[in-house]
């Protein structure tokens, strides 16, 4: 990938319309040649080794540690906790006996993620850092590096290493189950390059997006983002793209928590963006729609295939139940994008951001 902005107006949406290739740039630099999952020994044992996973983050990283927590949890059994590491810097949690500590950082530089690194390194435990940068100081500084393959990314605003970043822990999970003798119908390699198809229709979908911005987004003050179960999670993500481009105030909220409180926020008009690609729950998230709906919210349902219902405003392909944070962001990451090109706002540099913070 060069860093040319080429045909594009903003670099964020041409890092949005990259990440197909990046999936599959990942693919196939994970695989081997009998294509099966291509990784360093010693990452391997040290991720199998571990008793527990202690993934450390900020910001859209962050995101996607809770993901890759749940992924890890569920596909290879290991727990993991997932941090937010300027907390984790002066409020560590109690440790167990083995564990391995996992930075994501797209830059590589985040200061708060390096203090909590030289701190656990000098308690002599394992570190692994999964970043977009290879040479950079948290990946020279850790034992491990494992490599997001994304290519540079500009903008501000996180898009593709998010993506990025989820995916090799898909590929980390499934090795780890594979290691501890798990058997595995789900291969990520096969379920990513589903992915990338998947999300291949969306970038092509951009006026669909565009307007969606324009009816939920153009000229409202906040916005709730709700999703349950990995839905959540990618909700927290979309709200943070909201924000950090566009200033609404936004928040991604856990489907069913919202009747403990913010539900009082919600007035006649207010847009509320829902999330519905987990089967489990399905039911649940549309219940808490409606609950939304009959308090005046303005709705905006984005489900996968499998779980649509009649009225759900875009509908996203299906892929793999685990891989479905992947697919969901983009129409969130678009939606963003557009919202913040309606209100007539820097795109590739928000006010007040920086693209990587190299102080605590
Ligand atoms: C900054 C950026 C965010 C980013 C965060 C973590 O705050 O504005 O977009 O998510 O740092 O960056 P990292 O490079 O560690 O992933």
């Amino acid at each position: 990938t060069d860093i040319e902005k080429g045909t594009y107006p903003h670099y964020m949406l041409k890092e949005i319309d990259e990440q197909p290739f990046v999936i599959r740039n990942i693919i196939s630099k994970y695989k081997d040649e009998n294509e099966n999952i291509k990784l360093d020994e010693d990452v391997r044992t040290a991720v199998t080794q571990a008793d527990r996973i202690y993934i450390i983050a900020a910001g859209t990283s962050y995101h996607a540690g809770l993901v890759g927590k749940e992924m890890i949890e569920k596909i290879a059994g290991i727990p993991v906790e997932t941090h937010i590491a300027s907390e984790f810097l002066y409020n560590m949690p109690l440790l167990s006996e083995k564990p391995l500590f996992i930075f994501i950082s797209q830059s590589g530089e985040t200061a708060d993620l390096r203090g909590v690194l030289v701190n656990v390194k000098k308690l002599g435990h394992p570190t692994l850092t999964v970043t977009n940068v290879p040479g950079s100081t948290l990946s020279r500084e850790a034992e491990y590096t494992l490599h997001t393959h994304a290519g540079p990314e500009i903008a501000v605003a996180s898009t593709k290493a998010y993506t990025a970043q989820m995916a090799v822990f898909a590929i980390l999970a499934v090795d780890a189950a594979q290691k501890r003798g798990v058997t595995m119908e789900f291969n990520p390699l096969q379920e990513l390059a589903i992915v990338a198809n998947a999300m291949e229709i969306f970038t092509e979908r951009k006026e669909e997006l565009e307007q969606v911005a324009r009816d939920f987004l153009s000229t409202t003050r906040n916005c709730f983002f709700i999703g349950r179960a990995l839905d959540y999670h990618v909700c927290q993500e979309g709200a943070l793209k909201l924000k950090e481009i566009s200033y609404i105030q936004a928040e991604g909220f856990a489907g069913g928590e919202l009747k403990h409180g913010t539900i009082a926020l919600i007035e006649d008009g207010t847009p509320v963006i829902g999330l519905a690609t987990q089967p489990a729950v399905n039911l649940n998230i549309r219940g808490n729609m409606k609950e939304v709906v009959a308090r005046g919210a303005n709705p905006c349902m984005i489900s996968m295939e499998g779980c649509e219902d009649e009225g759900d405003t875009l509908v996203i392909p299906r892929v793999h139940e685990y891989l479905t944070p992947l697919v969901s962001v983009l129409p969130m990451q678009l939606i963003s994008y557009y919202a913040a090109l309606h209100r007539d706002c820097d795109v590739d540099k928000p006010r007040n951001l920086a693209k990587s913070v190299t102080v605590e």
